[in-house]
């Protein structure tokens, strides 16, 4: 809901369509969903690389990173985390409008945020990619020692621990980091990319 009631959209003289001849692809988001340690960041910085060095214009937006800027007022409330997710969404929705690939990197717990950011982006360029590393493995690799925090009490609503993970049920795609490697699992997102903007991908790939 829009605050004040005086308040009018204005057009742009631009089509999307420009921006994407411009840019040569397709703006999309790839929305990494899974649990803290789960692979999300490392895959999500891999696959810009990927991108860029194939000439396509793509940014990361993560979860911690965007907590130490736009989103430093939110703490891990159900409340917080979903205004978290609708503030991301917005911007992942702004880039794409500027024709930029994104690639959202955020635990997104509940399927109902998820759904909103489907719905905030479009669902014709929204892909929700399920990063479905197992709790017991992120909490071996515990890369931040926040899991050891989370056993100790020391934080009470760690996903995974005292706050509920709510696995998407039809993601567009499925990546284990207990299996897959980090090159494997580019691989499978730039070919899923190039399933929906093949128009604008180089022949060789
Ligand atoms: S989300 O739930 O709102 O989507 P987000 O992806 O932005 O989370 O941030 C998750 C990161 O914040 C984790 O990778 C972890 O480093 C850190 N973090 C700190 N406290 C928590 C917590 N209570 N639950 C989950 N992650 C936390």
């Amino acid at each position: 809901m829009i605050k004040d009631k005086n308040i009018v959209w204005q057009n742009s003289l631009v089509l999307p369509r420009i921006r994407s001849n411009i840019l040569r692809q397709e703006p999309v988001t790839i929305w990494l969903t899974g649990l803290s340690g789960s692979g999300k960041s490392t895959i999500a910085f891999a696959l810009e690389k990927a991108l860029l060095n194939i000439n396509k214009l793509a940014f990361v937006l993560d979860g911690d990173n965007l907590r130490h800027g736009l989103c430093k007022d939110l703490g891990f409330s159900e409340e917080d985390r979903s205004e978290n997710i609708r503030r991301v969404a917005e911007v992942s929705n702004l880039m794409n409008n500027a024709g930029l690939i994104t690639i959202s990197a955020f635990i997104s717990p509940l399927a109902k945020d998820r759904l909103l950011a489907r719905e905030i982006i479009g669902k014709s360029r929204f892909y929700e990619v399920y990063v479905n590393t197992s709790l017991d493995t992120c909490e071996k690799r515990d890369c931040k020692g926040l899991y050891k925090k989370a056993r100790m009490g020391l934080i009470k609503d760690f996903t995974g621990i005292g706050s509920p993970y709510e696995p998407p049920i039809e993601p567009d795609l499925l990546l284990n980091t207990e299996i897959l490697t980090i090159d494997q699992c580019v691989n499978l997102l730039i070919e899923h990319i190039n399933l929906i903007s093949k128009d604008f991908w180089p022949a060789h790939l």
